[in-house]
């Protein structure tokens, strides 16, 4: 599912953070500085990607992160289109291979894509001729989720490497925390996950991570607090016993964060479900970096772009 490194083409796609070395991680966080650079100048515009055509392709509905894709394209001088896909979950393989065919014969430079089901994404980068980005797959990988959430971190801590870094809540259910736990390791930050056992994956202890099932124990000390979004619409049956029982014992309050560092961050990769996962005075708090997270996200998602281009060009 991971692009393997001994793949010739593997590196003309980024299909999730398993399979970048350290060295490829920081390499795209220091260019994604650059592109910060570039967004906040008036005038947006690189021309590095003229003439060439960004494909958009979300099987899954999705608002800031297909947004956010559009806008890194289109700032780097790329035409970019979008392309929502209501799928049945009858037939997936045949109409997602049938839809990247289609797609691949309009000759875009770079698809990128979302879908529900892990290891989607990977399959269609087997079938078409152009650069492929994960933009998410079930609850395999988001990798420029973890890249953006890193180069937020690394700009209010100048560094990953030694930070205690407490993601909470949904791990079950979440590429966000998959694609975080593998980053975050790669570049040696101490990973902890806080859950119930209930939305734990059985076997995460293998990712190198250590496991708290409270609060208060698992933010002790922490330098960076993740929220994860509690993901209902991937649930069946009963994991939580209510969600007002769910934020008094995983819901992060003032109390709650009063366990972690003083000038401790919190982080949320959105949309929130305000009083179920974080409060909302929290959420809009002093060492929030909820909004400056989806700045961050253009910005590494043109550095991700322009790198892979670059490579399929045979520039680098
Ligand atoms: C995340 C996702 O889709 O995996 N959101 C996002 O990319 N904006 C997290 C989530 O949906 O909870």
């Amino acid at each position: 599912m991971i692009a393997p490194a001994q793949r010739p083409d593997a590196r003309r796609h980024l299909l999730g953070i398993g399979g970048l070395s350290p060295q490829e991680i920081t390499a795209l966080l220091d260019l994604s500085e650059a592109e910060v650079a570039v967004s906040r100048q008036t005038e947006k515009k690189k021309s590095v990607l003229k003439g060439r055509t960004q494909i958009n392709l979300f099987f899954e509905a999705s608002t800031r992160t297909q947004s956010s894709f559009e806008l890194a394209g289109k700032r780097l001088g790329a035409d970019v289109m979008n392309m929502s896909v209501a799928s049945s979950s009858v037939k997936k393989g045949e109409t997602l291979i049938d839809t990247a065919m289609t797609l691949n014969a309009m000759q875009p430079d770079i698809l990128i894509v979302r879908h529900h089901s892990a290891g989607a994404v990977a399959l269609l980068a087997q079938k078409v001729a152009c650069s492929v980005v994960n933009a998410g797959d079930g609850a395999h990988e988001h990798p420029t989720q973890a890249l953006l959430d890193a180069l937020t971190i690394r700009r209010h801590k100048g560094r990953i490497a030694r930070l205690i870094v407490a993601i909470c809540g949904d791990v079950l259910h979440s590429r966000v925390a998959r694609s975080n736990i593998l980053l975050l390791n790669a570049l040696g930050a101490e990973v902890r996950v806080v859950a119930p056992s209930t939305l734990l994956p059985s076997g995460i202890e293998e990712m190198g991570v250590r496991v708290f099932r409270r609060m208060d124990e698992g933010l002790k000390n922490a330098d960076v607090v993740m929220m994860l979004r509690l993901q209902r619409e991937r649930m069946e049956g009963a994991f939580v016993p209510s969600v007002r029982e769910y934020f008094r014992y995983f819901g992060l309050d003032a109390a709650k964060l009063a366990h972690a560092k003083p000038d401790a961050l919190v982080m949320h990769p959105g949309p929130m479900n305000r009083g179920v996962e974080i409060a909302s005075e929290i959420a809009d708090g002093p060492r929030s970096v909820i909004e400056e997270q989806v700045e961050m996200g253009v910005a590494v998602r043109m550095a991700v772009i322009e790198t892979l281009l670059a490579r399929a060009e045979g520039n680098t």
